[in-house]
């Protein structure tokens, strides 16, 4: 038997060009890092000992033949995936999470990978096909065979396998063209209804476009039409949100936003949704800075919704499902940008107070837009400010904690924060004034 694992091709085999290139892409260490080759050779020995035939799809393929570096292992297999996954963990250890329904399981991988290889789980799937019984809805699914599982795919370019197990490692399946597609850098559906069933790949279509600068094959193109279009006003808050995540996640995220907008996307999902504003555009991309994380896709809606009044927000919030959190930074960004010509020439105690209760993010995102220094010296020392003197020492000094506690200990910190104190002796003194 020949696998993946084997570095010399065995004499009986004869490989077509295209197989021997394939094996050369998947075990180029640029392209997938050699833990993962590993990983993919023992399933593809089990799965050939249990005479199941396995796969790799989708996006690893379409990668790979790209030349980009590939991370998730989509693994399909002929039989059954449950089976499939039951003697791994005999034989390789970790845990098993089998969905007994779509005859799909998760592999939590044993500890000898999770050291190297992220994530630290892999789907194991059946081949399967699906039917849509309502525009939009998700879709039933049953076993069936690898070319159906591929046909049940969104573009052609993502409708490609390579075959892992025994012999056959490394043969292509290409029943939908998708080679052809990738070299001439076009996306195409593989059905008319493609994207009525699921116009969550109109989305889709837009990030692959501007991800690689493709282009919407005409044909293809003009399925975004009044038809498929309608269909995302029934989409659930969800779902777009997810795709709009997605979108936020990638590189390109600006010219997808003004791509799903030009195509009339947002007018489906709520009228206020706007394009995203050119002047911002560079803020997508920030580095994490000071001890702030960084989260490209809350900035990136942040970036995009900060110039809405707060009831839009609100109500675009509700429509796609926003979390608290993500909320709560669109909105805090917002009202933060109204009050800022307000604020411009306060003194930092008053910076301090007013914008200490709004969410980190929110501010560093304001100071990318407006570079208010005043902002910065927040982030960076202000919000690090305290009083030396503590309630311990007030206490020691005979007084008891009430309300003038908080206040005495406010006042100690505006004269830190201010300069009107830059050292102990000088806080003690302005604490007699106090007392
Ligand atoms: N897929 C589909 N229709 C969808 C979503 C996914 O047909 N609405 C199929 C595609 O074949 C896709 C595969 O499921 O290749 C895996 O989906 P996903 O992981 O979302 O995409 P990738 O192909 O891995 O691409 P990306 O690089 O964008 O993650």
């Amino acid at each position: 038997m020949c696998g993946l694992s084997d570095m010399q091709e065995t004499s009986e085999v004869k490989l077509t060009n295209m197989e021997k290139e394939m094996r050369r892409l998947i075990r180029d260490p640029k392209l997938l890092p050699p833990e993962k080759q590993t990983l993919l050779s023992i399933i593809a020995d089990l799965a050939a000992a249990m005479n199941m035939s396995c796969f790799i799809v989708g996006g690893f393929v379409r990668d790979l033949l790209l030349g980009k570096p590939v991370n998730d292992l989509d693994i399909i297999v002929e039989g059954d995936a449950i089976k499939l996954g039951e003697a791994l963990i005999q034989k390789h250890g970790g845990q098993l999470t089998p969905h007994t329904k779509f005859r799909t399981a998760i592999w939590h991988l044993p500890s000898t990978f999770t050291r190297s290889v992220q994530p630290s789980s892999l789907d194991l799937i059946t081949a399967r096909s699906e039917s849509y019984l309502n525009p939009g809805a998700l879709p039933t699914v049953k076993p069936s065979t690898i070319e159906d599982d591929l046909r049940r795919r969104d573009f052609t370019i993502n409708a490609m396998a390579v075959r892992m197990d025994g012999d056959h490692f490394g043969e292509l399946l290409d029943p939908l063209n998708g080679l052809a597609d990738l070299e001439k850098g076009l996306i195409r559906v593989l059905h008319p209804r493609s994207f009525i069933d699921d116009p969550t790949r109109i989305f889709r279509a837009i990030r692959y476009e501007q991800r690689y600068f493709f282009t919407l094959e005409p044909s293809t193109f003009n399925l975004v039409n009044l038809e498929s279009l309608a269909v995302i006003t029934r989409l659930s808050g969800e779902r777009i949100r997810h795709e709009l995540d997605l979108i936020f996640g990638e590189e390109h995220s600006f010219q997808m936003i003004q791509r799903a907008g030009s195509l009339g996307l947002f007018d489906r999902i709520h009228p206020d949704l706007p394009l995203f504003n050119p002047d911002y555009s560079d803020f997508l991309d920030m580095d994490p800075m000071l001890d702030i994380p960084a989260d490209r896709i809350a900035v990136g809606y942040m970036l995009w919704l900060m110039d809405l009044s707060e009831e839009s927000i609100q109500s675009i919030s509700n429509r796609l499902d926003f979390t608290a959190d993500l909320e709560d930074l669109i909105s805090a960004v917002a009202r933060l940008k109204k009050s800022l010509p307000f604020l411009v020439n306060s003194k930092p105690s008053e910076w301090t107070y007013a914008i200490e209760k709004l969410p980190l993010l929110s501010i560093y995102v304001m100071y990318l837009i407006s570079r208010e220094t005043a902002l910065l010296d927040y982030l960076s020392i202000w919000r690090h400010v305290r009083p030396r003197i503590t309630g311990d020492d007030l206490k020691s000094r005979g007084l008891s904690p009430g309300p003038r506690f908080g206040e005495i200990l406010t006042q100690l910190r505006s004269a830190w924060l201010d300069g009107q104190v830059k050292n102990a002796q000088e806080e003690k003194e302005l604490l007699n004034t106090l007392l």
